[in-house]
Parts: C-alpha cells; structure tokens; sequence
C-alpha cells in the first residue's frame, strides 16, 4: 500500500487490510506500506488518521513510515497506490513491464477502470479521515475476499 507520506492513507490501508486478513484467517500473505516522499520516514502515522481509525476499531500505532524502495518490486506480487500521482512516482523506479504489472490504483478494486484516487486528507477536515476510512475499508474487504 503506497501513498505519499506514509503517514495517512497507506498505513490506513495496511492495518485494515492486516485485520480483515487476520478476522478471515487468510494464511501467507505479507501486507506492508510506505511512502513514495522521505517526509515521515520513522513516524506513527498522523494522529488524525489513527484517531478515526481507533473508532473503527483499527489500531495503527505499531506503524511506522517507510519511503517506497525499487527492491519493493521484487518483494510484493502487488503494489496498490492511493492516487495517479503515487503511480507516476512508483512507476518511474519500474525495471520493466513485470515491475509495471504489478502497480494499481487501489480503488480500480472497488471502481474498476474508473482510476480513481483516494483523497489525500492531510491538508484537509476532520471528515476528510473517515471519507478515506470508508472508500479504503470497502477496497480491502473487496481485497481480502479475493486473497481467500
Ligand atoms: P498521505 O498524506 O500521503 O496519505 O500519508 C500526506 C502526509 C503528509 C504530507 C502529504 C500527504 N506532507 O506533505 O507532509
């Protein structure tokens, strides 16, 4: 899961989609996410998202930011960016076009071909974290079922 700072909406993805994973007893799949920035390298994630997230009854205070590595490709099957703008910046480390097949939009899951990205809320309202929470949830319940 990949977004910008690593610290709203890929470790959002992350812990949602480790506990749908874990609430369906799904075996053998590694779920990570990071940054394609250096801003947050280190950091919890935004205290805004995990605030919203707790609600919801998702924690997210063992995550930590990580910025997005070309050795990624060769560790995950699938890389699901936020938004086309995450795309273009994962894209440009691709090798080849195996690297390139493995990049989507994470909502084309529950919106397919319609390339939509999921609102960055950083800068944004408090309603901003949980209209992320709500089409983020919903892409990796999608996810999730499809990994059984
Ligand atoms: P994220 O949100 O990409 O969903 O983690 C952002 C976090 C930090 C910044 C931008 C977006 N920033 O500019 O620091």
């Amino acid at each position: 899961m990949v977004c910008l700072g690593n610290i709203c909406r890929s470790p959002l993805a992350e812990g949602i989609l480790r506990q749908k994973i874990e609430e369906k007893e799904i075996d053998n799949v590694f779920v990570d996410s990071c940054g394609t920035s250096d801003y947050h390298i280190g950091q919890t994630p935004d205290k805004r998202t995990q605030d919203n997230a707790i609600k919801h009854g998702t924690d997210l205070s063992n995550l930590r930011g990580r910025q997005f590595a070309q050795s990624d490709f060769d560790s995950f099957d699938k890389i699901f960016v936020m938004d086309s703008s995450n795309k273009e910046d994962v894209l440009a480390l691709a090798r080849n076009n195996e690297d390139k097949n493995k990049v989507e939009l994470l909502l084309n899951i529950t919106h397919p071909n319609n390339n939509l990205g999921v609102p960055d809320p950083y800068f944004g309202g408090a309603n901003g974290f949980e209209d992320v929470y709500i089409l983020v949830d919903a892409a990796c319940e999608k996810l999730s079922d499809s990994l059984r």
